[in-house]
């Protein structure tokens, strides 16, 4: 299955058979996860949890005991780093026909802290279920994807931009890299509020993050650039499967864009 095929297929799985997580899966997905690094070199610890055992509870996730969490250092760049490699394994497990959900919010989140032993100065991002999918979404899942309308996503020319931040980019001008930027429309995020925006400039693409309000904690912890990772991770994916050599930097082309708009990192496009 090729990357956009794999992205396409994927959605967030909150109702699963009930069904344990076969021992040879865990095995693949925990190897995975071992490799699955970020362009910013955050180490990152994954753990496999189980929901019995740890007192682990999520109000809309039936019908799995197995979880992965990941922890990490609390620094700069922590949220985008996640987003990349948690959803590495994301795809992987989608490979496997294994369903998954990045959950950040609705889970009791002082047991999946306990359970992974979180030290002072640790994060615990986000957490996944893993299991195998129901035949039937739950009524809740049903709902939840409703509320968030998490079949949609905005056009092609709302969310890139070809020169010049707001002037829309057509997938056909954006030739080969087209593929790279549907991966990127796809990507899942927090509320499927989508919050990347990215400005094509000859061979550069530059990612910005456009802020909703109410995503940045107290403590300054932005669950957007989550979102922005994996944005990166599907970019980068997807070039490269199409033989487009990129490379990552974090240099910021100061082009003009709207206020709410941040600058996050860029891809150099080799060709
Ligand atoms: C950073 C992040 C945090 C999320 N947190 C939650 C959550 O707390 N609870 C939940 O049910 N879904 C959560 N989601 C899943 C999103 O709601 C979902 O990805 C989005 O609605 C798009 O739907 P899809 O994944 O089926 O394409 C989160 C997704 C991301 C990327």
């Amino acid at each position: 299955m090729s990357i956009l095929d794999n992205i396409r297929s994927r959605r967030s799985v909150r109702a699963f058979d009930g069904t344990d997580l076969r021992p040879e899966d865990a095995e693949k997905i925990m190897a995975c996860a071992a490799e699955a690094d970020n362009p910013y070199e955050l180490a990152i610890t994954w753990r496999l949890l189980d929901a019995g055992k740890d007192g682990l509870t999520s109000p809309v996730i039936t019908g799995t005991n197995t979880w992965i969490a990941g922890k990490m250092q609390r620094v700069s760049h922590a949220e985008e780093a996640f987003g990349y490699s948690f959803e590495k394994i994301v795809l992987y497990a989608e490979s496997l026909g294994i369903g998954t959900t990045i959950i950040a919010g609705t889970m009791n989140r002082p047991a999946f802290e306990k359970a992974v032993n979180l030290e002072d100065g640790e994060v615990l991002p986000c957490v996944s279920p893993l299991g195998y999918p129901a035949k039937k979404m739950s009524l809740r899942e049903i709902m939840m994807r409703k509320g968030v309308r998490a079949d949609s996503r905005f056009n092609f020319g709302e969310l890139f931009f070809d020169g010049k931040y707001g002037t829309a980019l057509s997938p056909e001008k954006a030739g080969n890299l087209q593929s790279a930027f549907e991966a990127v429309r796809l990507a899942p995020s927090a509320v499927n509020k989508q919050p990347w925006r990215i400005v094509l400039c000859g061979n550069e693409a530059h990612f910005y993050e456009k802020h909703s309000k109410g995503y940045i904690s107290a403590d300054n912890w932005d669950i957007q650039k989550i979102d922005m990772g994996i944005a990166l991770c599907h970019f980068e994916l997807a070039a490269k499967e199409n033989g487009i050599d990129v490379f990552f930097k974090v240099e910021d082309p100061r082009l003009e864009t709207e206020a709410d708009a941040e600058y996050v990192a860029s891809y150099g496009i080799r060709g």
